[in-house]
Protein backbone atom coordinates (compact mmCIF):
# COMPACT_ATOMS: atom_id res chain seq x y z
CA UNK A 1 0.00 0.00 0.00
CA UNK A 2 2.61 2.10 0.88
CA UNK A 3 4.31 1.43 -2.30
CA UNK A 4 1.66 2.63 -4.31
CA UNK A 5 0.57 5.47 -2.28
CA UNK A 6 4.61 6.62 -2.82
CA UNK A 7 3.90 6.00 -7.11
CA UNK A 8 0.87 8.10 -7.12
CA UNK A 9 2.62 10.48 -5.15
CA UNK A 10 5.45 10.30 -7.82
CA UNK A 11 3.21 10.21 -11.06
CA UNK A 12 1.00 13.49 -9.54
CA UNK A 13 4.10 15.26 -9.13
CA UNK A 14 5.28 14.43 -12.61
CA UNK A 15 1.91 15.75 -14.21
CA UNK A 16 2.44 19.26 -12.70
CA UNK A 17 2.88 21.66 -15.48
CA UNK A 18 6.91 22.70 -14.41
CA UNK A 19 7.91 18.84 -14.64
CA UNK A 20 5.85 18.89 -17.64
CA UNK A 21 7.67 21.54 -18.87
CA UNK A 22 11.12 20.07 -18.43
CA UNK A 23 10.14 17.08 -19.81
CA UNK A 24 10.15 19.00 -23.20
CA UNK A 25 13.85 19.72 -22.38
CA UNK A 26 15.15 16.55 -24.71
CA UNK A 27 12.97 18.10 -27.56
CA UNK A 28 15.66 19.25 -30.08
CA UNK A 29 16.38 15.82 -31.45
CA UNK A 30 12.83 15.62 -32.90
CA UNK A 31 12.53 18.61 -34.15
CA UNK A 32 15.99 18.26 -35.98
CA UNK A 33 14.71 14.95 -37.48
CA UNK A 34 10.91 15.51 -37.56
CA UNK A 35 10.42 12.62 -35.43
CA UNK A 36 8.18 12.54 -32.25
CA UNK A 37 10.52 10.63 -29.53
CA UNK A 38 10.12 13.38 -26.26
CA UNK A 39 8.84 11.91 -22.86
CA UNK A 40 6.44 15.10 -22.97
CA UNK A 41 3.98 14.01 -25.15
CA UNK A 42 3.73 10.43 -23.11
CA UNK A 43 0.03 9.75 -22.04
CA UNK A 44 -1.05 9.54 -18.61
CA UNK A 45 -1.42 5.68 -18.81
CA UNK A 46 1.29 4.93 -20.19
CA UNK A 47 3.25 6.88 -17.87
CA UNK A 48 2.04 5.45 -14.79
CA UNK A 49 2.62 1.88 -15.78
CA UNK A 50 6.13 3.27 -16.97
CA UNK A 51 6.42 4.16 -13.30
CA UNK A 52 5.46 0.39 -12.55
CA UNK A 53 8.29 -1.03 -14.62
CA UNK A 54 10.89 1.90 -15.71
CA UNK A 55 9.77 5.32 -16.79
CA UNK A 56 9.88 6.57 -20.77
CA UNK A 57 13.27 8.69 -21.29
CA UNK A 58 14.47 9.32 -24.51
CA UNK A 59 18.48 8.58 -24.53
CA UNK A 60 20.54 12.03 -25.12
CA UNK A 61 22.13 12.05 -28.79
CA UNK A 62 25.52 13.33 -27.92
CA UNK A 63 26.03 10.72 -24.84
CA UNK A 64 25.13 7.84 -27.41
CA UNK A 65 26.90 9.44 -29.86
CA UNK A 66 29.88 9.52 -27.32
CA UNK A 67 28.98 5.86 -26.41
CA UNK A 68 29.58 4.69 -30.06
CA UNK A 69 32.27 6.90 -31.37
CA UNK A 70 34.53 4.66 -28.30
CA UNK A 71 33.88 1.45 -30.09
CA UNK A 72 36.43 -0.15 -32.38
CA UNK A 73 34.83 -2.74 -34.31
CA UNK A 74 33.37 -3.64 -37.14
CA UNK A 75 29.50 -2.57 -36.66
CA UNK A 76 29.06 -5.09 -40.56
CA UNK A 77 28.79 -7.84 -38.51
CA UNK A 78 26.78 -6.67 -35.16
CA UNK A 79 22.84 -6.45 -35.44
CA UNK A 80 22.11 -3.73 -32.91
CA UNK A 81 19.55 -4.64 -29.79
CA UNK A 82 17.88 -1.82 -27.53
CA UNK A 83 16.15 -3.40 -24.61
CA UNK A 84 13.25 -0.92 -23.47
CA UNK A 85 13.33 1.12 -26.79
CA UNK A 86 10.54 3.10 -26.09
CA UNK A 87 9.99 5.69 -29.14
CA UNK A 88 13.22 4.64 -31.13
CA UNK A 89 15.45 7.07 -30.37
CA UNK A 90 18.53 5.06 -29.74
CA UNK A 91 17.04 2.57 -32.83
CA UNK A 92 17.27 5.85 -34.84
CA UNK A 93 20.76 6.86 -33.68
CA UNK A 94 22.43 3.71 -33.60
CA UNK A 95 20.99 3.83 -37.26
CA UNK A 96 24.18 5.94 -38.14
CA UNK A 97 25.98 2.62 -38.09
CA UNK A 98 26.36 0.33 -40.55
CA UNK A 99 24.59 -2.64 -38.39
CA UNK A 100 23.37 -5.33 -40.15
CA UNK A 101 19.76 -4.67 -38.66
CA UNK A 102 18.41 -2.86 -35.71
CA UNK A 103 15.71 -4.75 -33.42
CA UNK A 104 14.18 -2.92 -30.18
CA UNK A 105 11.85 -4.43 -27.34
CA UNK A 106 9.52 -2.07 -25.80
CA UNK A 107 7.10 -3.09 -23.40
CA UNK A 108 4.53 -0.17 -23.52
CA UNK A 109 2.37 -0.57 -26.72
CA UNK A 110 2.04 3.09 -26.91
CA UNK A 111 5.86 3.87 -27.12
CA UNK A 112 6.25 0.86 -29.70
CA UNK A 113 3.47 2.19 -31.87
CA UNK A 114 4.96 5.78 -32.00
CA UNK A 115 8.67 4.29 -32.50
CA UNK A 116 7.08 2.07 -35.65
CA UNK A 117 5.88 5.94 -37.31
CA UNK A 118 8.89 7.50 -36.21
CA UNK A 119 10.71 4.44 -38.08
CA UNK A 120 9.07 5.08 -41.18
CA UNK A 121 9.12 8.44 -41.39
CA UNK A 122 12.83 9.02 -40.36
CA UNK A 123 15.00 10.28 -42.77
CA UNK A 124 18.81 11.75 -42.00
CA UNK A 125 21.86 12.28 -44.41
CA UNK A 126 23.64 10.49 -41.45
CA UNK A 127 21.65 6.85 -42.04
CA UNK A 128 23.51 3.90 -42.83
CA UNK A 129 21.49 1.02 -41.74
CA UNK A 130 17.97 0.43 -43.49
CA UNK A 131 16.94 -2.26 -41.61
CA UNK A 132 15.00 -1.50 -37.92
CA UNK A 133 12.54 -2.83 -36.36
CA UNK A 134 10.89 -2.75 -33.33
CA UNK A 135 8.46 -5.87 -31.02
CA UNK A 136 5.80 -5.15 -28.44
CA UNK A 137 6.92 -7.56 -26.00
CA UNK A 138 8.38 -7.71 -22.33
CA UNK A 139 12.20 -7.96 -22.89
CA UNK A 140 12.39 -10.73 -19.86
CA UNK A 141 10.71 -13.34 -22.06
CA UNK A 142 12.51 -11.87 -25.36
CA UNK A 143 14.38 -14.76 -27.71
CA UNK A 144 17.67 -13.39 -28.70
CA UNK A 145 18.81 -13.56 -32.24
CA UNK A 146 21.19 -15.95 -33.43
CA UNK A 147 23.97 -13.28 -34.10
CA UNK A 148 26.18 -11.42 -33.30
CA UNK A 149 24.79 -8.25 -30.92
CA UNK A 150 25.26 -5.10 -29.22
CA UNK A 151 23.07 -4.92 -27.03
CA UNK A 152 21.82 -0.82 -25.35
CA UNK A 153 20.58 -0.87 -22.21
CA UNK A 154 18.92 2.81 -20.77
CA UNK A 155 17.59 1.92 -17.57
CA UNK A 156 15.14 -0.46 -18.93
CA UNK A 157 14.86 -2.87 -16.05
CA UNK A 158 14.31 -3.16 -12.02
CA UNK A 159 17.10 -5.02 -11.04
CA UNK A 160 15.48 -8.26 -10.24
CA UNK A 161 14.12 -7.86 -13.99
CA UNK A 162 17.71 -7.49 -15.23
CA UNK A 163 19.04 -10.15 -13.48
CA UNK A 164 16.42 -12.22 -15.01
CA UNK A 165 17.06 -10.83 -18.66
CA UNK A 166 21.30 -11.40 -17.97
CA UNK A 167 20.16 -15.38 -17.39
CA UNK A 168 18.17 -15.65 -20.44
CA UNK A 169 21.12 -14.14 -22.05
CA UNK A 170 23.80 -16.36 -20.57
CA UNK A 171 21.55 -19.59 -21.72
CA UNK A 172 21.38 -18.43 -25.19
CA UNK A 173 25.67 -17.86 -25.35
CA UNK A 174 25.92 -20.81 -23.78
CA UNK A 175 24.21 -22.96 -26.65
CA UNK A 176 25.54 -20.53 -29.33
CA UNK A 177 28.20 -18.65 -28.54
CA UNK A 178 28.80 -15.30 -30.81
CA UNK A 179 30.54 -11.89 -30.02
CA UNK A 180 28.13 -9.91 -27.89
CA UNK A 181 29.05 -5.94 -26.51
CA UNK A 182 26.66 -5.14 -23.83
CA UNK A 183 26.59 -1.11 -23.40
CA UNK A 184 24.88 -0.18 -20.21
CA UNK A 185 23.87 3.72 -20.11
CA UNK A 186 23.94 5.17 -16.59
CA UNK A 187 24.11 1.74 -15.31
CA UNK A 188 22.14 1.76 -11.73
CA UNK A 189 22.52 -1.51 -11.00
CA UNK A 190 26.04 -2.18 -13.08
CA UNK A 191 26.82 -4.99 -10.28
CA UNK A 192 23.94 -7.05 -11.50
CA UNK A 193 26.27 -7.22 -15.06
CA UNK A 194 29.36 -7.39 -12.93
CA UNK A 195 28.38 -10.80 -11.09
CA UNK A 196 27.88 -12.61 -14.45
CA UNK A 197 32.11 -13.87 -14.59
CA UNK A 198 31.83 -14.47 -18.80
CA UNK A 199 31.18 -10.32 -18.62
CA UNK A 200 33.84 -8.01 -18.86
CA UNK A 201 34.02 -4.39 -18.32
CA UNK A 202 35.94 -2.70 -20.90
CA UNK A 203 35.30 1.18 -20.80
CA UNK A 204 33.07 3.21 -19.56
CA UNK A 205 32.58 6.67 -18.15
CA UNK A 206 30.21 7.56 -14.98
CA UNK A 207 27.52 8.06 -17.54
CA UNK A 208 28.14 4.39 -19.16
CA UNK A 209 29.97 1.43 -18.97
CA UNK A 210 30.62 -1.31 -22.24
CA UNK A 211 30.94 -4.66 -21.52
CA UNK A 212 32.22 -7.83 -23.61
CA UNK A 213 31.35 -11.47 -23.87
CA UNK A 214 33.79 -13.75 -23.33
C1 LIG B 1 14.68 4.91 -20.10
S1 LIG B 1 13.62 4.30 -21.39
C2 LIG B 1 14.81 4.07 -22.72
C3 LIG B 1 14.24 4.32 -24.11
C4 LIG B 1 15.18 4.05 -25.28
N1 LIG B 1 16.00 2.87 -25.06
C5 LIG B 1 16.08 5.21 -25.58
O1 LIG B 1 17.26 5.09 -25.19
O2 LIG B 1 15.68 6.22 -26.17
C6 LIG B 1 13.29 2.64 -20.81
C7 LIG B 1 12.23 1.91 -21.61
O3 LIG B 1 12.16 0.54 -21.17
C8 LIG B 1 10.81 0.10 -21.31
N2 LIG B 1 10.61 -1.13 -20.49
C9 LIG B 1 10.44 -1.23 -19.15
N3 LIG B 1 10.31 -2.52 -18.78
C10 LIG B 1 10.40 -3.26 -19.93
C11 LIG B 1 10.33 -4.65 -20.22
N4 LIG B 1 10.17 -5.56 -19.26
N5 LIG B 1 10.43 -5.04 -21.53
C12 LIG B 1 10.61 -4.13 -22.52
N6 LIG B 1 10.68 -2.80 -22.30
C13 LIG B 1 10.59 -2.36 -21.03
C14 LIG B 1 10.02 1.31 -20.81
O4 LIG B 1 8.67 1.25 -21.21
C15 LIG B 1 10.81 2.46 -21.46
O5 LIG B 1 10.30 2.78 -22.72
Amino acid sequence: MRHFLALTWRFLRDSMPDRRRQRYGDVDYDWDYRVETTSATVGWGTRFRGLLHAPYQPVDPELFRAIMSSLEFDFTEFTFLDIGSGKGRALLLASEHPFKRIIGVELLPELNQIASVNIQKFSSPLQRCHHIETVRGDATQFIFPPEAMVIFLFHPLPEAELRELMLRLSTSLASLPRPIYLIYAYPAFESVIAGFSSFQKIAGTLQYSVFRHI
